[in-house]
């Protein structure tokens, strides 16, 4: 069996090797996608050499973080690998003295939303029309239009 290897990207050309096709899964608009992939800390999951799940997560505001885009390869999903690229950041960002992390899932979203609250993020509101907003084409998932962004969080307590 293969094994999976972690690891945390800092700089630009690191990331840069996260293929877009793997972005694209959880964001499927590279306008937004470059937005936000050079200013990211990435957190990488490896399987024989291939990048087969990419976290990247923003610094946005002082001493906040939000993950901007979890994406696992359809072929490796339900294996545990997204529950650890996110434990994985929560403790990078820990290391970088933040004090909460956000992130969004659009409302088909709910597999995500089952996954984040089992790592331990609140549902803190609704971003209303932030898809129709943000994103030039509209975008289906689970048969329905994905229109609204809810927004959850996490509080770090940084003493751990
Ligand atoms: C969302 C995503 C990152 C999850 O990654 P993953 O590696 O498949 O998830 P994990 O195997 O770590 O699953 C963790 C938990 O999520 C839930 N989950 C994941 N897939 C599920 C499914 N198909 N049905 C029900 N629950 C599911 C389970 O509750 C699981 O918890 P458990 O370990 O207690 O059973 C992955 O499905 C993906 O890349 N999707 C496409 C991109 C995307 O939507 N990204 C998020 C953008 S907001």
């Amino acid at each position: 069996m293969s094994e999976y290897f972690y690891s945390c990207m800092e700089n630009q050309s690191d990331l840069q090797r996260i293929p877009v096709e793997l972005l694209h899964l959880a964001d499927p608009s590279d306008e937004m996608l470059h937005s936000y992939w050079n200013k990211s800390v990435g957190v990488v999951c490896m399987c024989d050499h291939k990048i087969v799940g990419a976290l990247l997560m923003t610094p946005t505001r002082p001493f906040v973080a939000e993950i901007m885009n979890v994406s696992v390869d359809e072929s490796f999903q339900n294996r545990g690998i997204g529950r650890e690229l996110i434990r994985r950041a929560v403790q990078k960002a820990k290391d970088m003295r933040m004090r909460k992390i956000e992130i969004g899932t659009g409302n088909p979203g709910v597999v995500q939303m089952l996954l984040y609250q089992k790592c331990g993020f609140r549902i803190v509101g609704v971003d209303l029309d932030y898809f129709r907003i943000h994103y030039k084409e509209r975008i289906i998932e689970n048969g329905i239009e994905c229109r609204d962004m809810i927004r959850m969080e996490m509080i770090l307590d940084t003493n751990m």
